[in-house]
């Protein structure tokens, strides 16, 4: 019989029908998906402090309210994907504990400090970048839910790039001073954000069996190497450079060439050890603990007005 069901879900990834929380689904597939979804929602939610570092420094009015409005976005896209996750069976609090406790892992990218204004520019240029790279394809992911929801998700993303690139247009135009902070945070974050989109498809230990389940629908070099090229054209109108010597176009593969990523330095940042992991996590851990007061309100507030409607 569970073959049977086995034979209506593959014909159902076959045929681009989206897999729905109710139908049968492999237990591996939905192991894999509450991995990849959660780790997702992780991500967004510990992608706020880095740039909340800043709200409180912003160099204008206009653009303090312009960043708020991002990291409130980011905490929004969290919710929707710990939402979806919990369409497979998990709780909250089960995903939420996994995070505090250091068995589920973010993006490596948020693990590092955000020290110039010219920050804010380089992560929504490439970190947002990178992520909508990743993300446009995980709109035809197979599993509903989490494919709806990074519809949304995308359309945010792209006003985030475009400020970030905003930012940094109006600092490359700017004093010698301004165009050199630009410089240096392209030149900080550009390897970073080559990490975001993991190790390369040789190393990767679930891309094979998630291409074939359609939960991703390209491979971790092909998605790097669509966003190289995009950058690589796009660091021209700012006037700058990327800090790769090997970056070069190439005639016959129709995409530009580039130098090695410093895999030891990923994994590192990976297994909890890059310059701010610690810090990141012991800032989760207290925004919980000092939100428990909120979340018991609540459910005393959802109690009474229970018993309320019951009598
Ligand atoms: N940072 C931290 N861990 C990573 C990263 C990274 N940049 N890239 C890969 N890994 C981890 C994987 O989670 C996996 O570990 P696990 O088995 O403990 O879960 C391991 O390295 C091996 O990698 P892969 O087998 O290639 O993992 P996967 O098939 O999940 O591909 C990818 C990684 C591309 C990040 C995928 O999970 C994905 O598309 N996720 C959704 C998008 C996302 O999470 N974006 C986060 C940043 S965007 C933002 O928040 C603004």
């Amino acid at each position: 019989q569970i073959h049977d069901l086995e034979k209506v879900f593959l014909d159902k990834i076959e045929e681009e029908i989206k897999i729905e929380p109710r139908d049968w689904m492999p237990d591996a597939y939905r192991k894999n998906l509450v991995r990849q979804i959660s780790q997702h929602a992780h991500s967004e939610i510990v992608g706020m402090l880095p740039e909340g570092n800043w709200i409180s420094r912003a160099p204008s009015l206009k653009r303090k309210a312009i960043l708020i409005a991002k990291v409130q976005d980011e905490a929004g896209h969290g919710l929707y994907l710990y939402s979806a996750a919990e369409t497979l069976g998990t709780s909250r609090e089960e995903t939420i504990n996994d995070l505090h406790s250091g068995k589920a892992k973010y993006s490596s990218i948020f693990n590092y400090p955000t020290t110039s204004w010219a920050d804010m520019g380089a992560i929504g240029w490439l970190v947002d970048g990178a992520a909508i790279i990743n993300q446009v394809m995980l709109c035809r992911t197979s599993y509903g839910p989490y494919a709806r929801a990074m519809v949304r998700i995308c359309r945010e993303e792209s006003f985030h790039q475009r400020q970030g690139f905003e930012i940094l247009l109006v600092l490359s135009r700017g004093t010698a001073e301004q165009k050199a902070m630009c410089q240096d945070a392209i030149n900080r974050w550009w390897w970073p954000s080559l990490m975001m989109f993991g190790p390369r498809d040789g190393e990767s230990t679930h891309s094979d069996q998630s291409m074939k389940w359609k939960i991703k629908r390209m491979s971790n070099d092909e998605l790097r190497q669509k966003f190289i090229d995009m950058i690589a054209e796009q660091v021209k109108v700012l006037g700058m450079t990327l800090p790769d010597p090997d970056l070069k176009w190439n005639e016959s593969r129709q995409h530009y060439d580039f130098g090695e990523i410093d895999w030891n330095e990923f994994w590192n940042v990976v297994k909890g050890n890059g310059p701010c992991n610690k810090q990141r996590i012991e800032a989760r851990k207290n925004a919980w603990d000092e939100g428990a007061w909120v979340r018991e309100a609540a459910a005393a507030y959802a109690n009474k007005k229970k018993l309320k409607t019951n009598n």
